[in-house]
């Protein structure tokens, strides 16, 4: 078998931190590391649209930013296929194959749709495409035959829809599809960073990200008004990690050499941790820190991303020639489909033999 991994996100804006320690880094390590037979990257536009059907501009206009904030954290063109949802309409085909073998409840069981269907206000009126979304992306998953998908945790019940669909058409087909796996970053706390309020979600509608390409001084302001501990007010006082955003946020970036570098005083992360609980060290200590930690990683990142800015029909480029590969690979899985459930009638000539037999038994 071979190791094709495949990921994908939703173009409704720029990517965050939090989509950077949570799928995007993992991402670049994979790449780096080697090893797959193919790497595909999904800019999963008509996902995008089961929620924002009434805007598809505001699609349109990310599919561009989410390409450049793909390239400027390194991941490389000649390495991975970068393709378009939309127009790989093999994917339209097998969502609706796999629609029959799936069922209302089952859908309305997913934890994810569940929240989301909360969030957004959906709940006593639901719009079916958004319902059968995990549908169409266990299509994104198996139309390229993707067994190995880098995800933040919360697609983790997708990727469970996914198997569960890849087993009933393999049961009444016989064996067509392969069961993906997720690939969930090792720290924890970077499967799910909170916002920069310590909401548990970093979220656009919440206002409470940090973009990859937001600039230094953006950066530094957000990182200036964080959420820390309400009741540490004079430096004096203790004060708490657990739920203190900048600490999460240093969990989940900082790294011993940071210390030496920036902040002698203490050995490591810990050593900061229990100064900060016995009293003595301030939030505006804490979060120069931290701005210094995430500049090291987002200067190069913003570096990289302006390079692309000023060659948009290039990035343009990068896509439609993933997208004709997208193409061609999501064809053949059709192909393999229709074959199996025996509906590829004109190439049947089995099929045609047998029923002109039928009719007319002397051959005229
Ligand atoms: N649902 C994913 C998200 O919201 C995006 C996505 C679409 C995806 N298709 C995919 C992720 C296929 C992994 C594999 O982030």
């Amino acid at each position: 078998m071979e190791r094709i991994i495949l990921t994908g996100d939703r173009p409704t804006g720029k990517l965050h931190i939090g989509h950077y320690v949570g799928s995007l880094k993992m991402r670049k390590e994979m790449q780096d590391k080697g090893g797959y037979d193919k790497f595909y990257i999904e800019i999963a536009d008509v996902q995008a649209l089961t929620d924002n059907w009434d805007n598809p501009e505001k699609v349109r206009q990310n599919i561009i930013e989410v390409a450049l904030d793909y390239l400027s954290i390194g991941l490389d063109p000649e390495k991975v296929t970068f393709f378009i949802q939309s127009q790989v309409k093999g994917l339209f085909e097998l969502t609706c194959y796999y629609l029959d073998v799936v069922t209302l409840a089952r859908l309305q069981r997913n934890p994810t749709i569940k929240s989301e269907l909360k969030m957004r206000n959906f709940e006593g009126n639901i719009p079916m495409g958004f319902l059968t979304y995990p549908v169409s992306q266990a299509a994104d998953i198996t139309g390229f035959d993707a067994t190995i998908i880098p995800v933040g945790d919360d697609q983790e019940p997708m990727i469970e829809q996914t198997r569960e669909i890849v087993r009933s058409i393999n049961n009444l087909y016989g064996e067509t599809l392969f069961e993906p796996q997720a690939v969930l970053p090792e720290n924890l706390v970077c499967r799910r960073l909170p916002g920069t309020d310590g909401n548990a979600k970093m979220s656009k509608s919440l206002g409470n990200c940090i973009y990859l390409s937001d600039d230094s001084e953006t950066v530094r302001k957000k990182v200036m008004s964080m959420y820390t501990d309400p009741n540490h007010i004079r430096i004096e006082d203790p004060g708490k990690v657990e739920g203190n955003t900048v600490f999460t946020y240093l969990d989940a970036f900082s790294e011993t050499s940071d210390f030496e570098k920036y902040l002698p005083e203490y050995k490591n992360l810990d050593d900061l941790k229990n100064a900060y609980k016995h009293g003595g060290v301030g939030d505006v200590k804490i979060k120069k820190f931290l701005y210094q930690v995430l500049e090291d990683e987002l200067a190069p990142i913003r570096e990289k991303r302006h390079y692309y800015e000023e060659r948009i029909p290039e990035v343009y480029e990068i896509l439609r020639k993933g997208t004709n590969d997208a193409n061609k690979k999501c064809n053949e899985v059709v192909k393999r489909l229709e074959e199996n459930m025996k509906i590829n009638y004109f190439e049947d000539t089995e099929l045609i033999k047998a029923q002109s037999m039928k009719y007319t038994p002397n051959g005229d």
